[in-house]
């Protein structure tokens, strides 16, 4: 299953699946992961053609998984196929003296963990505008990436201001993986429109809001923090507290359903749809807690759903009705810094 709509060409060498399974749910703060079973898991998701994977130096095995599955995949399909799937990593240092030296160890350590020769995507993550080292790195991961060990360099929860001056660096950046669902639409404040113009791509993250965006809480009473079994279901709902808190959510998720049966999907798929329908956007990226819960199928139904003016005017309606979190919080990325 590999329809033509669920595939986009990020760059001149590198097709991916427009939904990209997110590998943060296997660090270890959304319950136990069996690795044994996590592997055989990504076998599912690559043959029902999710092809395509974000994860980061430190969700706990992530990388190590990459590796293994790329060892099985060479032996069980020829090592021929391995450029069918795409794994996008990170790098997120703690702020220091960025020299040629310490980034490249740190490339290094990806590329052996992963069993790559060459990183797909190495998207970069910086926690502190002040500290301006992050041009030292950038500049050297675009060597780096000159020199073959890295395809493409990307960021992550990088504002408008900063993509900006990087570029004014003569650093080629392809992509920026930022928060946005229907909840969080500060991307379409600034960032959307700068990467339009100067033909960056967005990942998104948060998009399902660690599946709080589903049936499964339409009607339900607020979820006190305990009863959020995940580090990522604790992050949306404070997000929903500060859009505008629950009972908004619930006139939210109503709307929602409304537009799901109207078009036989679900919630989830409502909300997938209306941000890979937006400018820029070039993959949404839904985690994945391999081995322990799945929704392959359904998340493959984002493919064949197109929403039309209606849908989109009654979303946009509950939306107005929110706090700005461009005016709460900031530009995107804030909320690291
Ligand atoms: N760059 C960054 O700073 C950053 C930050 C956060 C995340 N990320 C990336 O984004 C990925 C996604 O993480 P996230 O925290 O944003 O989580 P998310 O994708 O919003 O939520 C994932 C959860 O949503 C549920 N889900 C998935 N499909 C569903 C469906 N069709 N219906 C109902 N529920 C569904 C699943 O819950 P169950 O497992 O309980 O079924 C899954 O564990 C991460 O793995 C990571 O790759 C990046």
């Amino acid at each position: 299953m590999r329809p033509e709509a669920s595939r986009f060409d990020f760059t001149s060498d590198l097709r991916i699946c427009r939904i990209l399974n997110g590998l943060w749910q296997v660090s270890g703060a959304h319950g136990a992961i069996e690795a044994r079973r996590a592997i055989a898991e990504m076998f599912r998701y690559h043959d029902a053609g999710f092809t395509t994977w974000d994860l980061a130096d430190h969700y706990g095995p992530a990388e190590d998984f990459i590796g293994e599955f790329r060892r099985e995949f060479a032996a069980r399909y020829g090592a021929e196929h391995l450029d069918e799937m795409q794994a996008f990593t990170k790098w997120v240092p703690r702020p220091g003296r960025m020299t040629r030296a310490i980034v490249e160890q740190a490339v290094g350590v990806s590329l052996s963990r992963m069993k790559v020769e060459s990183l797909d995507l190495l998207q970069f993550h910086w926690w502190d505008y002040g500290d301006e080292r992050y041009l030292d790195a950038l500049k050297h991961l675009a060597d780096l990436r000159d020199e073959g060990r890295i395809r493409h360099l990307g960021l992550t929860n990088f504002d408008t201001e900063h993509l900006r001056i990087i570029g004014e660096n003569g650093i080629k950046i392809v992509s920026n993986q930022v928060q946005y669902s229907i909840v969080d639409r500060r991307p379409e404040v600034r960032l959307m429109q700068y990467c339009r113009g100067h033909g960056i791509r967005l990942l998104t993250y948060g998009t399902v809001l660690g599946g709080l965006l589903a049936e499964k809480y339409l009607g339900q009473p607020e979820p006190r923090s305990a009863e959020l079994g995940t580090a990522s279901l604790r992050k949306y709902k404070n997000m929903i507290d500060a859009w505008g808190g629950w009972p908004l959510f619930q006139e939210l998720l109503a709307a929602l359903k409304g537009i799901a049966d109207k078009h036989a999907v679900s919630i989830a798929n409502v909300g997938t749809r209306y941000v890979l329908d937006r400018p820029a956007v070039a993959g949404v990226i839904i985690g994945t807690r391999l081995g322990i819960a799945e929704h392959i199928a359904e998340n493959a139904r984002v493919f064949d759903l197109s929403l039309d003016e209606q849908d989109r005017t009654a979303i946009d309606h509950i939306s107005a009705k929110s706090r700005d979190l461009f005016e709460v919080i900031g530009d995107c990325g804030d909320e690291y810094r």
